[in-house]
């Protein structure tokens, strides 16, 4: 019996969706502990593509219990949007299985407001958010001055904290980012209708995980974004504002620590990231258009670009060590198909210096030149891979270097969107 969490481990968008939703398959409750809807998880069923922000990738399989974690920031809005659509195409038929932490904080219109004021004012400063509100909403959390979901579903509780934050809000977006003010109406009738849609799935969630785990359930723990971009241990200040890595799975769903028995790191074979901030092998030449075209590198929660490149021994080393990873699932090997040869980053300089890790300091990160070493590519389309062994030795070379370099097993690789393009080498669930 093993609880297993997923960490991205580089800088999100790794393919976490679809491995949680292949690993569900094993797990009885799939739990998201982090982040909001500044996630974006795909997942190809068949033909079917499904995007979620907010809503645990386990959603797709019947009869799974699906849990929005205390650490999670929630827009009633997008969360109402996903419910209704994924009840449009046939699913979450049993309201029962979707449960809502009481706990966990509301993203108000004024967080939203304030992301995007601000980072139109940051000019060549900005972060690059996804201007959902996620940086103010756990700005508000951490200040004492949050709204939680209980919070919401008190008429007169929140009437009074709303009126009390509002004043505080309004000066800012008037006087300081020179925005229109919020209006208190308007937000207490909106927000009071989807308080009587949330209401049907709010609970105790830690305490449901907890029996779940005394009654000897499985629960996968579904993380977002990635450790880079961890409000600790990533690229700060480009970074998000939760804790993307393993140790945000406690805080944000209410279990100790010895529950959680194997820690799968997400990583592409190559990298790519939304936003700014430093990434050494990033390319800005034909192969990172190719890796962008190929890999269909386009946001799936903002549809910009993604910056692409090699991939970074040096950052999943970073990862292994960070979060304490058991095992890595490798992602989108298909993509590299068809380059002459292939790059790994290996180590990183500064000032002529060889790095042992990553300097905490942007500004020493942006300047890190990366070390590369060179490997042949393979030709075949490999998308229709069923195990290790069908792969080209090319391929298989590359997987078992960057497994070396990691020093962590490869436990899954994945060479395409779709479930069955998954070969499974462990189960950590079993
Ligand atoms: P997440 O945020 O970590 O869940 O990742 P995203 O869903 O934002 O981005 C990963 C994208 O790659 C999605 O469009 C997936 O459908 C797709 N994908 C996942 N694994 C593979 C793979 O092995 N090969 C290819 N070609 N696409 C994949
Ligand atoms: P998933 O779960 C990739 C990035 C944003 C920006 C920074 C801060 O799909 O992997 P925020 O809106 O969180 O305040 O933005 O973090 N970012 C992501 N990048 N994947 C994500 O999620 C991301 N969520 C946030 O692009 O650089
Ligand atoms: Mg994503």
């Amino acid at each position: 019996m093993a609880n297993v969490a997923i960490v991205g481990a580089q800088w999100g968008d790794e393919g976490k969706g679809k491995v949680v939703d292949i690993y569900t398959e094993y797990a009885d409750d799939i739990v998201r502990f982090q982040g909001g809807n500044n996630a974006g998880h795909t997942l190809v069923v068949g033909n079917e593509k499904v995007v979620l922000h907010l809503i645990p990738s386990g959603i797709l399989h019947e009869g799974k219990r699906c849990i929005i974690g205390n650490g999670v920031v929630l827009d009633p809005e997008v969360f109402i949007k996903e419910i209704v659509k994924l009840k449009e195409s046939g699913r979450l038929t049993d309201d029962s299985c979707l449960l809502l932490s009481e706990s966990l904080h509301i993203i108000m219109p004024y967080h939203k407001r304030i992301d995007i004021a601000r980072e139109a004012r940051s000019g060549d400063r900005k972060i690059g958010t996804t201007g959902r509100g996620i940086g103010p909403c756990y700005e508000d959390k951490i200040g004492r001055r949050g709204i939680r979901l209980m919070d919401l579903l008190n008429r007169d509780v929140f009437a009074r904290r709303l009126k009390e934050f509002l004043v505080e809000k309004n000066f800012l977006l008037e006087k300081m980012l020179g925005e229109a003010p919020c209006d208190y109406d308007q937000i207490l009738e909106e927000y009071s209708g989807y308080a009587e849609v949330l209401r049907a799935y709010m609970a105790d969630t830690a305490l449901i995980i907890n029996n779940d785990l005394q009654a000897g359930k499985k629960i996968l723990f579904e993380g977002a974004q990635g450790t880079l971009l961890d409000v600790d241990f990533g690229t700060y200040p480009f970074v998000t504002s939760s804790s993307t890595c393993a140790g945000g799975v406690c805080t944000g769903s209410g279990v100790g620590p010895r529950h959680i028995h194997e820690i799968i790191g997400i990583s592409k074979a190559y990298v790519t990231r939304v936003g700014s901030g430093p990434f050494p092998t990033e390319l800005f030449d034909a192969d990172g258009d190719r890796l962008r075209d190929a890999g269909g590198e386009f946001g799936s929660t903002t549809g910009r670009p993604r910056r692409c490149g090699w991939f970074d021994a040096m950052v999943i080393r970073y990862a292994v060590r960070t979060n304490g990873l058991t095992g890595i699932a490798l992602t989108k090997l298909d993509v590299l198909s068809g380059f002459d040869s292939i790059k790994i980053c290996t180590g990183y300089t500064l000032d002529g210096k060889a790095l042992e890790t990553l300097p905490s300091a942007p500004e020493a990160f942006e300047n890190c030149q990366p070390v590369y070493e060179e490997l042949p590519g393979w030709k075949a389309d490999i998308s229709g891979a069923k195990s290790f062994e069908e792969l080209p030795d090319s391929a298989r070379a590359y997987v078992k270097r960057l497994e070396e370099l990691a020093g962590c097993p490869i436990v899954l690789v994945s060479v395409g969107a779709r479930r069955d393009q998954t070969i499974i080498l462990r189960n950590p669930f079993l």
